[in-house]
C-alpha cells in the first residue's frame, strides 16, 4: 500500500461499534471485492469493499471477514487467500498471518481453506446471519458481487436460518466518522489543495482539458494518493453545463470558465472539491455575478449544516436560497416560481443536491433519514447552470460537522474572485 499504515485501534473500535449492535448468537460475514476483469489477460485496478476495509482494513482481494456474537462475547475471524512462492515472483507480497494481525487487530486469522470448517463451527448454534450488500440507494448493479455470490451459497447451505442485512447497522456507524478517519479525509483534501495550486499555475488559453488533468494527476500520485477519488471533470465552457462531463477532451479557451471537479483518494478515503477559474485570468461581468451567487448560497448553506439538522429540510432551505439568487439573476421570475408545480422553478438552473456524504465512498453511505451529528463528514456544492450563456459554476468544499462549529477541510483553497483573479495574474 502506498499509504502509512492506519492504526488498528480504528478497526478495533469499528468491529467493537458493529458487534454491539448485533444480536445475541448471530454471526456476520464481510467478502472483499473481486478483482474485475478488463479484456485479455488484465484486470482493472483493485478496489476493497468500503465495508470489509472499514471493519478490518484489510486492503486485499478474496479476503473474508467474520464476527461472531455469543452469550454476549464477540470474536472476530479472518480468511485469506493463501500465498505462495509463485504468487511471490509474480504478484510480489501479500499479506501473511501476522501481517494480516498488525493491520485489523484480529488475532484469529486462517488461510481461507478453513472458511468453511469455522463457519460450520459457529453457524450449527448462530439464530441469526447477517450479510452483506450494497445497499447505497443510487447503486445500479448489473454484475454479480462476491458477496452476492457467497449470499447465494450461504442460504443454499442454511436454508432454515434468519438471515440479516448488515448495512442496517453498519451504514448509520460509517456515516459519523471517528478522528483517525477525520485525519485521513484530511490528507485527501490537503493533496486536492496541492491539485489546485498546481492548476492556478499551469492555466492558461490554449491548455487541453487533459492537460490540467494530467498536471492534478501528477500532484496526486507523488503524494502517495492511488490517483483520483473518481473520474475528474473538467470541463471548461458549455462542458461546464454537463454534470458528469469526463471526456476533458476540449481546449480551454480565452473567455470560458472552466469547472473542475476532482478529489484525491488517500488510503481509501476519498476528497471531493470542485471550483472554477476563468482560462483567461478574468471573469467577465456575468461570470462573476453568476460565481458571486453560487458563492453566497454556499457560505449560507454551510453555516445550516449542525447537528440535528435532516437533509430533506436543509435541501429545501438551500432551495430557497438559490431560487431568490435565481431571481435576481434574472434567470427565473416570480411568475416562474409562482406558476411551479412539482418541480421548482430553480431546479431549471440547479438540478442536483447540495450535500452527500464523504468517506470511504466519495457519495458516503449513512443510515436513512439519519439527522446530522457531530463527526459526518458532507460536501457543500452549489451550483448555477446556464448553458444558454455558455457556462456553469459549482463551487465543492467538504466539512466536518462540529458539535459547535464545523470545520471547512478545504478553507484554505483559493475560492474568492478576487483571490483567484491575484494568483491567476502573477
Ligand atoms: N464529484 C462528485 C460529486 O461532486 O458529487
Ligand atoms: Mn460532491
Ligand atoms: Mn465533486
Amino acid at each position: 500500500m502506498r499509504y502509512k499504515k492506519i492504526p488498528a485501534e480504528l478497526f478495533i473500535k469499528n468491529r467493537s461499534q458493529f458487534a454491539e449492535k448485533m444480536d445475541n448468537n448471530s454471526v456476520a460475514i464481510f467478502n472483499s471485492n473481486d478483482l474485475m476483469p478488463k479484456n485479455a489477460d488484465q484486470n482493472l485496478p483493485f478496489f476493497q469493499n468500503s465495508d470489509l476495509f472499514y471493519l478490518s482494513g484489510i486492503d486485499q482481494e478474496e479476503s473474508l471477514l467474520m464476527i461472531v456474537k455469543k452469550e454476549s462475547s464477540i470474536g472476530s475471524y479472518l480468511f485469506l487467500r493463501e500465498t505462495n512462492d509463485l504468487i511471490k515472483v509474480w504478484e510480489g507480497e501479500k499479506l501473511d498471518k501476522n501481517n494480516a494481525t498488525s493491520i485489523s487487530g484480529i488475532k484469529n486469522v486462517y488461510w481461507d481453506k478453513s472458511f468453511e470448517k469455522v463457519l460450520n463451527k459457529f453457524v450449527s448454534d448462530c439464530s441469526v446471519i447477517y450479510l452483506n450488500s450494497n445497499e447505497h440507494p443510487r447503486a445500479e448493479i448489473i454484475v454479480e458481487t462476491r458477496d452476492a455470490r457467497f449470499e447465494k451459497w450461504i442460504k443454499k447451505k442454511f436454508p432454515n436460518k434468519k438471515y440479516k442485512k448488515s448495512t442496517d447497522i453498519l451504514y448509520p456507524l460509517r456515516a459519523i466518522k471517528d478522528d483517525l478517519e477525520i485525519e485521513l479525509i484530511k490528507t485527501a483534501c490537503d493533496i486536492t489543495a496541492d491539485g489546485v495550486k498546481r492548476v492556478l499555475s499551469f492555466l492558461r488559453p490554449g491548455v487541453m482539458e487533459y492537460e490540467i488533468e494530467a498536471e492534478i494527476a501528477h500532484e496526486f500520485i507523488k503524494s502517495g494518493s492511488r490517483g483520483f477519488a473518481y473520474d475528474p471533470i473538467i470541463a471548461s465552457g458549455q462542458n461546464s453545463c454537463v454534470l458528469h462531463y469526463n471526456n476533458n477532451n476540449k481546449v480551454c479557451a480565452s473567455g470560458d470558465i472552466v469547472l473542475m471537479d476532482f478529489g484525491a483518494e488517500y488510503s481509501n478515503y476519498c476528497s471531493d472539491l470542485t471550483r472554477c477559474f476563468p482560462v483567461s485570468g478574468r471573469f467577465s461581468n456575468r461570470q462573476r455575478q453568476v460565481y458571486n451567487s453560487v458563492l453566497r448560497v454556499m457560505k449560507s448553506a454551510k453555516k445550516m449544516l449542525c447537528p440535528g439538522l435532516g437533509l430533506k429540510e436543509y435541501e429545501i432551505n438551500v432551495g430557497k436560497l438559490m431560487e431568490k439568487e435565481l431571481v435576481d439573476l434574472q434567470l427565473i421570475s416570480l411568475k416562474d416560481i409562482k406558476n411551479q408545480e412539482d418541480l421548482p422553478a430553480y431546479k431549471k438552473y440547479y438540478m442536483h443536491g447540495t450535500s452527500h456524504h464523504l468517506g470511504l465512498d466519495v457519495h458516503d453511505v449513512s443510515g436513512s433519514n439519519q439527522p446530522l451529528q457531530p463527526g459526518m463528514v458532507l460536501t457543500c456544492e452549489p451550483g448555477i447552470y446556464i448553458p444558454e450563456e455558455g457556462f456553469g459554476i459549482r463551487l465543492e468544499n467538504d466539512i466536518v460537522i462540529g458539535h459547535n462549529e464545523n470545520i471547512d477541510l478545504m478553507s484554505k483553497i483559493p475560492i474568492e474572485t478576487e483571490e483567484i483573479e491575484e494568483i491567476l495574474n502573477n
